[in-house]
């Protein structure tokens, strides 16, 4: 089977060139319809391409392309309020080989805006560390088959069908995104990821919405961003290191106890006021300090940020300069950041070192 990635260029027969420059013309909705249109197709054939990237030779596929594969692979559709199936995703996602070499520092992740297009800076985004984002946030999308690979500028775009599962506990997301209606619609009606690679180095991914979309299904926000369910278990599961790292990482313990410690002066200082879900400062890339893992991506800019005494920001208008006021509360939250960034280099290391073992796509039937 051809790829979803040619539909357009075989169709027209041009080169790869036209593919490119067609692509940027057309409109988001055509873009989707391509992708849609394809869904069924791919579907039926899905173990067809998936047998091409296994026998490919690696120097003859792109690195999006086996990225691709590796996502189909890992999350194929399933139940949406499936929980197993989801954090079996989780699993083989930070075992994708392909995926995890393209990582770099972090993943800036957002909606697509056809208007602000691809550059990260062009749009509002927020920071995490690229294996939370797979594990917590990416394993959130199912991947029914349908992709293209494409350049845009600059990048490499890899464009891939995806549907959001919208029907998990609350505290199986990694925060309650229904903190805001616009939010949690923008995730439900996800109809396709943008994987944005510079020199096949993974940059920054966007959501992109379906073209007309229905209102979702609406959750109520309790306000509460963390909080402690029925049976004392502390949500969102997916937030904390237990989710994220092997239950025999020797560092778990530790980096749990280093992020608490930091976590109560994050809350003394004011510092999740502003870095938050809610970004009242309209940050980007916005960097969230309440979540603990999702915290990790600032593991070394939260050091030096400190030591150069540059957070919480100046305000003029209240005659503030930048700078936690108290040096003695400064000095204790440097040190409190340096044994966040220690513990986190340690246990980040464990896993590179020692992958999870992952289990084969169960047998489940999506609704
Ligand atoms: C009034 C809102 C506000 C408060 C309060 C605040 N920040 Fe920030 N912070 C920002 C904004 C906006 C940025 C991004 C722009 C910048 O660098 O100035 C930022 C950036 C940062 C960064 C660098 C971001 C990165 O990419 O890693 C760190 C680290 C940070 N803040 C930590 C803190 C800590 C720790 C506190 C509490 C002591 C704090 N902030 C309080 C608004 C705030």
């Amino acid at each position: 089977m051809t790829l979803p990635s040619k539909v357009s260029g075989v169709q027209e027969g041009s080169d790869d060139e036209a593919i490119v420059s067609r692509t940027k013309k057309k409109t988001s909705a055509a873009c989707l319809l391509v992708l849609v249109a394809s869904v069924a197709a791919c579907e039926r054939h899905s173990a067809s391409p998936l047998a091409v990237a296994a026998t490919a030779a690696h120097s003859s596929v792109s690195v999006q392309d086996r990225i691709a594969h590796e996502l189909l692979e890992a999350s194929p559709l399933a139940d949406p309020a499936d929980a197993k199936a989801r954090d079996e995703a989780a699993e083989r996602l930070t075992a994708a080989q392909d995926l995890l070499g393209a990582f770099g520092e972090r993943v800036l992740w957002g909606g697509f805006d056809p208007q602000k297009r691809y550059d990260p800076k062009a749009n509002t985004v927020t920071e995490l560390s690229p294996i939370v984002w797979a594990k917590v946030y990416l394993s959130t999308f199912e991947f029914p088959g349908p992709y293209e690979v494409r350049r845009e500028g600059p990048y490499t775009v890899l464009e891939i069908a995806a549907s959001f599962r919208d029907g998990l506990d609350s505290g199986d997301y990694p925060y309650p995104f229904w903190h805001s209606a616009k939010k949690w619609h923008a995730y439900v009606n996800t109809r396709a990821l943008l994987l944005v690679f510079e020199h096949d180095r993974l940059l920054a991914a966007y959501r992109r919405p379906a073209p007309d979309s229905e209102g979702a299904a609406a959750r109520n926000w309790d306000s509460r961003w963390r909080w402690t369910d029925a049976e004392g278990h502390e949500r969102p599961r997916v937030a904390l290191f237990t989710y994220l790292l092997s239950p025999d990482n020797p560092w778990l313990t530790r980096l749990d106890r280093a992020y608490r410690d930091l976590e109560v002066e994050f809350r003394g200082n004011n510092c999740v006021s502003c870095h938050s879900p809610d970004n009242p400062a309209k940050a980007s890339p916005l960097l969230l300090l309440d979540f603990p893992n999702q915290a990790l991506v600032a593991r070394h800019t939260l050091v030096e940020t400190l030591r150069g005494n540059k957070m919480p920001p100046a305000d003029p208008k209240a005659h503030k300069e930048a700078g936690v006021a108290d040096s003695a509360v400064r000095e204790q939250l440097i040190v409190l950041a340096e044994e966040f960034r220690r513990d986190a280099d340690a246990a980040l290391a464990f896993e590179r070192t020692h992958p999870p073992a992952t289990s084969p796509v169960s047998e489940a039937q999506p609704k």
